[in-house]
């Protein structure tokens, strides 16, 4: 790799932070009452995330989509198996109990994507069409509506948001 591709992937890493931190600071400035501060971070955040985007078409990451499937099914397999339960048990054993639990779903949500990818892998030729139903409070995806509850957080219906 190239000095120019390590700044590529480094400067990818730091926008695709910048814009979900920004995310966040949108949704804390909109429950503390500042709309217009908020509609500030989101611009700026849609902006990083177009930064970052660029960064990663000119490494060549994202390939025809049957790889980019394959590659996505794979990186939540080993997230799920090799990364998240080391996290887990070293936030037990340092009793940070909210890491533990954001930790588990996400874990526990990444079986369910894991499972969509390998579907629609089996039907890409084929594709059916529906929407898609994300849970706001673990990620855990579910294809068409929502279920009354989520099988991962158990968070009701209301939770979910729709995206198509
Ligand atoms: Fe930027
Ligand atoms: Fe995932
Ligand atoms: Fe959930």
């Amino acid at each position: 790799m190239s000095k120019t591709e390590e700044n590529l992937y480094a400067a990818f890493v730091g926008e695709a932070k910048a814009s979900l931190r920004l995310k966040g600071f949108a949704q804390k400035a909109d429950k503390e009452g500042y709309p217009q501060v908020a509609r500030l971070f989101r611009a700026i955040s849609a902006a990083e995330e177009v930064h970052a985007l660029k960064h990663l078409r000119i490494l060549d990451v994202i390939k025809d989509t049957q790889s980019n499937l394959e590659a996505s099914f794979a990186s939540e397999q080993t997230v799920r198996e090799n990364i998240y339960p080391d996290f887990i048990k070293v936030a037990m054993e340092e009793g940070n109990k909210a890491a533990e639990v954001s930790f588990g779903h996400a874990r526990d949500a990444e079986e369910f994507h894991g499972k969509l990818y390998k579907g629609a892998l089996e039907h890409l030729v084929a594709e059916t069409e529906s929407s898609y139903s994300v849970c706001e409070v673990c990620g855990y995806v579910a294809e068409g509506a929502p279920p009354e509850e989520c099988p991962v957080c158990l968070a009701p219906k209301e939770r979910f948001k729709r995206v198509d």
